[in-house]
């Protein structure tokens, strides 16, 4: 579990999966996505639809790479607010992104600090393994209560290969929480949530995506 021990650091009960070690984070990225990053990132720009005047939040947002594009996406009069709980990935992020309309928030994605229907997008990638199992409903509900009505989710995880080799090497170098990542579970927790399903998808190199509604007109 090299990686795991490189990237997490210090370890935060009120947020086990918090990745404290920002630089080492942005150099793995940087080389996991092979050259890809950008054209990865963007299309999840435009899965969300992120358009100009948009407010987006990105949860667990980590350096702030998707933050920025979604910024820029939303200019003018837009805003991208990233939350992440590892306050060396908000300082990083803080230093690097420059997009205007852009803001950075410590908290966790199962409590919000945000007023319901704040935003028109949420968008999480890479960050939903993180959040404790038993916390995901939770997260998903916060997740749900932020966005007005009509807003759209979307969640991209990690999509872990099957069986073979690359499926030991992801336990090895990883951990468990990696390796075993149910992202054929997410449906059903989005539905559970209120959301009204969409689609689902998969993008380079190992993503899985979901992408929701909030009903225009809320039972609840
Ligand atoms: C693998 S990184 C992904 C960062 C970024 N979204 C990206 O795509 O590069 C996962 C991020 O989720 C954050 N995280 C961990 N637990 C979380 C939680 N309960 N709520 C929100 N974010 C969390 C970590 O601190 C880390 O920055």
């Amino acid at each position: 579990m090299v990686l795991q021990h490189l990237l997490h650091g210090r370890h935060d009960p009120a947020a086990p999966g918090a990745i404290g070690r920002a630089r080492a984070y942005a150099a793995v990225t940087a080389v996991a996505f092979a050259g890809r990053r950008r054209s990865t990132y963007g299309r999840l720009v435009r899965l969300g639809g992120a358009r100009p005047g948009d407010r987006v939040l990105d949860v667990g947002c980590g350096t702030g790479y998707l933050t920025d594009l979604l910024a820029r996406a939303v200019a003018p009069g837009g805003t991208a607010t990233g939350l992440d709980p590892a306050p060396a990935m908000v300082d990083y992020a803080r230093r690097h992104v420059r997009a205007p309309g852009c803001t950075f928030t410590e908290g966790v994605a199962e409590e919000l600090p945000y007023e319901d229907g704040a935003f028109d997008l949420v968008i999480t990638s890479l960050a939903f393994h993180h959040v404790p199992e038993d916390r995901r409903e939770r997260a998903l509900t916060e997740m749900h209560r932020v966005l007005r009505p009509g807003g759209r989710l979307v969640i991209a995880d990690f999509r872990p290969p099957r069986r073979g080799p690359a499926r030991h090497l992801v336990g090895a170098t990883a951990g468990a929480v990696m390796r075993d990542n149910r992202t054929d579970r997410l449906a059903a927790l989005i539905d559970a949530a209120g959301f009204h399903h969409r689609d689902a998808g998969r993008l380079f190199p190992l993503l899985h995506w979901e992408r929701a509604t909030k009903p225009a007109r809320d039972a609840s």
